[in-house]
């Protein structure tokens, strides 16, 4: 591959060569972030782990697990200092396009309710809130609720 092709942002699976800088990722963005073990046992249990990668650096990543013709995306992250150029939606639709492909009918995903940003990012691409589950996630000084939302595909 030439130098210039081997410098353009790609998506790619992840390995678990990637685990230290989705790690420092997942801390920087998430007040709880996933572990370690939660993203290598996403590896293990055969999940779609992709990340987006440029001339070697980590700048996102996501994780969708498949099964029963659902799609679930898990989590999907983009560095600080990558966000707001379009680089969340992409991956979005690439998660999209392989879930397609496996004969997925839907896909369901979690968001807190106070992430208006990941929100905006799902309704733009037709995700519909379909359910709301109670103190859900943990939260500063208690709990919060997740917006299941879903994408017919
Ligand atoms: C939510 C998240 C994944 C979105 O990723 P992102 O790369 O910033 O998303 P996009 O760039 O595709 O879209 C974000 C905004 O940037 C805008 N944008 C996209 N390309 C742009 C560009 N070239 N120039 C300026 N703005 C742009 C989009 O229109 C969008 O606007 P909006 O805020 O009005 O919706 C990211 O903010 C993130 O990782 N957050 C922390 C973790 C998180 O909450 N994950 C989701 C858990 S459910």
């Amino acid at each position: 591959m030439s130098a210039q092709l081997q410098d353009m942002p790609q998506i790619r699976r992840m390995v678990p060569a990637d685990l230290d800088a989705v790690v420092a990722i997942e801390r920087e963005v998430f007040l709880f972030p996933w572990t370690r073990g939660n993203f290598s046992d996403s590896i293990d249990s055969g999940y779609y782990c992709l990340v987006l990668e440029q001339g070697g650096d980590i700048f996102g990543y996501g994780v969708m697990s498949i099964g029963a013709e659902e799609a679930h995306l898990l989590t999907l992250s983009i560095a600080a200092s990558a966000q707001h150029k379009g680089w969340g939606e992409k991956l979005l639709r690439r998660f999209i396009h392989i879930a397609r492909e496996q004969r997925a009918l839907t896909m369901f995903l979690d968001v807190r309710e106070s992430n208006h940003a990941a929100a905006r990012l799902y309704e733009r691409i037709g995700f519909i809130q379909i359910a709301r589950r109670r103190d859900y996630y943990p939260a500063m000084g208690g709990r919060e609720d997740s917006l299941v939302m879903e994408l017919v595909l």
